[in-house]
């Protein structure tokens, strides 16, 4: 991981940003004995299990497992990789990270600048086109629509001409290199080796990232030509899964509420009435970053795809990402098959703002499906119904929102509160088993090596105990040197671990826990935040490491003596001396008995 800077100057930069600071910017934290709990910004709770050590500058979350130091914090917040957080946090610390020191990233910056400079360029192009006097038949399309000249201005939009190279032409004028401009997806290279542009014949819409840039562009037909709309390739500069349209301007809404609409046209028409705070997501399926963005500017995000049945799966499934990741969802209706810029334009902003004031919440969404799925007219259309009904409200965990939707179900149904109800205890059963088999045995789990079952799980969790522990009381380090060895642990990478950490103390360095977590990869960064928090509670540390080595000792001992017993009383005559074998058992048993005893 220490493939970009320096370890000292990371942990320089992990050091200066004090964990409850940064967390206490994304999350409500309140003080409980020595730790700081808050709700959890990965997993959707209605009470607090996200907690925050400051002691040991380290994040844990009892309910989804989450944890770490607080570059881990950043980076699952964030949507970050390792070395971004790394540089967000410099950023805060006002620490100068050294430049220069990896000339591949260098490289990837410059391009990614120079493909935005050409994005600009075309952008201004085709807003040009759409002043002259050529091109008024695209500026009569806006019109049509009615999009006002302030809005075309202010997001931008343009024409591309119908014609083959006319803005490749106006790049190279410009100085740019044919291979940028290639790179930046406006321009496609033909078979005889003649450029053409992306973009003929279209309204253009750019894409701008939160910060203003033009990464991307859309493009559509005048007509009823197909593809309607046409779009930029990913390039270095543009990265679909985390842009969503608008977000420039909507981050400034200042609402709680935000709007996720499908269309380019839906985002410019709300916009055009005021309701800013409204994002597109392009039509893509939304991605759990998109997610994570939009939760970080708002409190509730409302989903107002189109009435058509793909718009409703869409929305279905944006619901329940989103709900996943801990955001407050609701559903936008719009009646008559229609989408939110036709139905602004034909209904006005209040009929629009009445239709946000009345959408659904997750659950009654999810019911209003099913009941237009099922027919409830039969008795056994009911009973499906309400077996389907039970599914949903299993998922709600504030059980007075559960209540309330019992109640209401019971009425219209006309069937007992206590049938439902127990309907729903059977299918909580055996999720709530799942949930906290996997929450609390996650350090058995993670090891890759376990899950072929060539490591045993018990010693690997009392390996990393010990290794939590030397992290924690780095003077303990003098006293048990000589049995950190290879041989005491019986998986590699926990080896490796304690190797790294043996090495930092030997040299009189130190390493804390925060520290240990960074070099670690993600998952096992988690696994060792739980033993700190959970396991590492000792009166002396220094006995516990003591015990702990005996007990894996002891284990290795135990599990010999096992496999002689197996050799010896096997059918098939055995290779070797059995008399050899009878004498190591008499010694591993006074061994056992010996350590037992001390
Ligand atoms: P829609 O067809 O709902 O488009 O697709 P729209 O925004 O309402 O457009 P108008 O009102 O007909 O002008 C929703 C979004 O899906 C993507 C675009 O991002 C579009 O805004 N899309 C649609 C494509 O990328 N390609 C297509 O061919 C169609
Ligand atoms: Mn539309």
């Amino acid at each position: 991981m220490y493939n970009y800077y320096a370890s000292d100057i990371i942990e320089e930069v992990r050091v200066s940003n004090d964990i409850v600071d940064v967390v206490s910017e994304y999350v409500r934290l309140e003080k409980r004995g020595k730790n700081y709990f808050g709700l959890c910004p990965f997993h959707k709770e209605n009470t607090p299990s996200f907690s925050v050590e400051a002691g040991k500058q380290i994040f844990y979350c009892f309910g989804c497992g989450k944890g770490g130091n607080v570059f881990q914090f950043i980076m699952n917040v964030e949507n970050l990789e390792y070395i971004e957080a790394v540089r967000l946090l410099a950023d805060r610390a006002r620490i100068q990270l050294p430049e220069g020191e990896n000339d591949q990233e260098k490289e990837k910056a410059l391009l990614k600048q120079e493909i935005i400079k050409i994005n600009t360029e075309a952008a201004r192009f085709f807003y040009n086109n759409l002043n002259s006097k050529q091109f008024e038949n695209a500026r009569l399309y806006l019109k049509e629509r009615k999009v006002s000249d302030h809005t075309i201005r202010r997001f931008g939009m343009g024409y591309s001409p119908e014609e083959w190279d006319m803005l490749y032409k106006h790049l190279t004028v410009k100085g740019f290199k044919d291979e940028n401009i290639l790179k930046s997806g406006l321009v496609i290279s033909g078979k005889n080796g003649s450029c053409y542009d992306r973009f003929r014949g279209r309204i253009m819409f750019p894409i701008f990232d939160i910060r203003g840039n033009v990464i991307g562009f859309g493009g559509r037909v005048t007509d009823s030509s197909v593809p309607k709309y046409m779009n930029s390739p990913e390039t270095i500069a543009y990265n679909k899964s985390k842009s969503l349209y608008a977000l420039n301007f909507a981050k400034n809404a200042g609402q709680k509420r935000m709007l996720i609409v499908e269309g380019y046209m839906d985002v410019i028409s709300l916009h055009q009435c005021g309701i800013i705070n409204t994002v597109a997501s392009l039509g893509t399926a939304l991605t759990e970053s998109q997610g994570r963005i939009l939760k970080k500017y708002a409190e509730e995000i409302v989903i107002a795809y189109d009435s058509d049945a793909a718009g409703q799966a869409a929305a279905i499934r944006g619901l329940d990402l989103l709900n996943d990741i801990g955001c407050n969802v609701k559903v936008l209706i719009i009646p008559q098959g229609k989408d939110p810029d036709e139905f602004i334009k034909k209904n006005g902003t209040e009929e629009f703002n009445r239709l946000v004031d009345k959408s659904l919440s997750l659950v009654e969404y999810k019911i209003k499906v099913l009941k237009k799925q099922i027919d409830t007219e039969s008795t056994e259309g009911k009973i499906k119904f309400l077996n389907k009904v039970s599914e949903v409200l299993v998922r709600i965990d504030n059980s007075i929102e559960r209540e309330m939707y019992i109640k209401k179900l019971a009425d219209e149904y006309k069937i007992s509160e206590e049938a439902l109800q127990s309907e729903i205890y059977k299918k909580s059963k055996p999720k709530a088993n799942l949930k906290t088999v996997t929450a609390s045995i996650p350090s058995e789990k993670t090891s890759r090596k376990n899950i072929s079952g060539k490591h045993d799980n018990k010693l690997v969790y009392y390996e990393r105990i010990l290794i939590a522990l030397m992290c924690i009381d780095n003077s303990i380090y003098k006293d048990i040197k000589n049995k950190i060895t290879a041989e005491l642990f019986s998986e590699p990478e926990n080896w490796q671990i304690a190797k790294e950490v043996s090495e930092r103390l030997q040299s009189n360095k130190s390493m804390v826990p925060a520290e240990l977590l960074d070099i670690l990869d993600k998952e096992a960064a988690s696994v060792f935040t739980k033993i700190f928090q959970e396991e590492c509670n000792y009166e002396d540390n220094y006995k516990a490491v003591l015990d702990i080595i005996k007990r894996i000792e002891l284990y290795k001992l135990e599990k010999r003596k096992q496999e002689i017993f197996d050799l010896l009383n096997r059918k098939e005559k055995i290779e070797g001396d059995v008399e050899k074998l009878n004498q190591e058992l008499s010694s591993l048993i006074i061994a056992i008995r010996k350590m037992k005893e001390s």
